[in-house]
């Protein structure tokens, strides 16, 4: 299956106002034209606002945890979508 991940990051000054949750509507939009099958997210456990803007648009956690870093006092999880 063809697929691939995304990443984000908005400036400070503009937290909260829904930049985020546009920018992975568009990009999985694109995906979904560029015919990849599947994407995915992936964010920091404690990253409420991270996590949050995935689940509004679809993505849901699969379960995979993944620690990149051994010194990263947390764990990264895995969302995606099917698209
Ligand atoms: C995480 C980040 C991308 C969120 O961007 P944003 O534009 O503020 O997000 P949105 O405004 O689209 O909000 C997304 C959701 O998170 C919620 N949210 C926003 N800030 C929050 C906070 N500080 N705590 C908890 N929830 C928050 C919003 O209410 C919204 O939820 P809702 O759909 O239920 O209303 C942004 O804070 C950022 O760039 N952080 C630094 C880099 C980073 O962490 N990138 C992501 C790596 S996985």
């Amino acid at each position: 299956m063809e697929s691939a991940s995304i990443g984000y990051f908005v400036g400070v000054t503009y937290w909260g106002k829904g930049f985020a949750s546009a920018m992975i509507h568009l990009a999985t939009e694109e995906a979904r034209t560029m015919g990849l099958r599947k994407i995915f997210g992936i964010a920091d456990s404690r990253n409420t606002a991270s996590i949050r803007a995935l689940e509004r648009n679809g993505f849901v956690r699969n379960g995979e945890r993944l620690t990149m870093l051994k010194m990263k006092a947390s764990t990264d999880i895995v969302l995606s979508r099917v698209l």
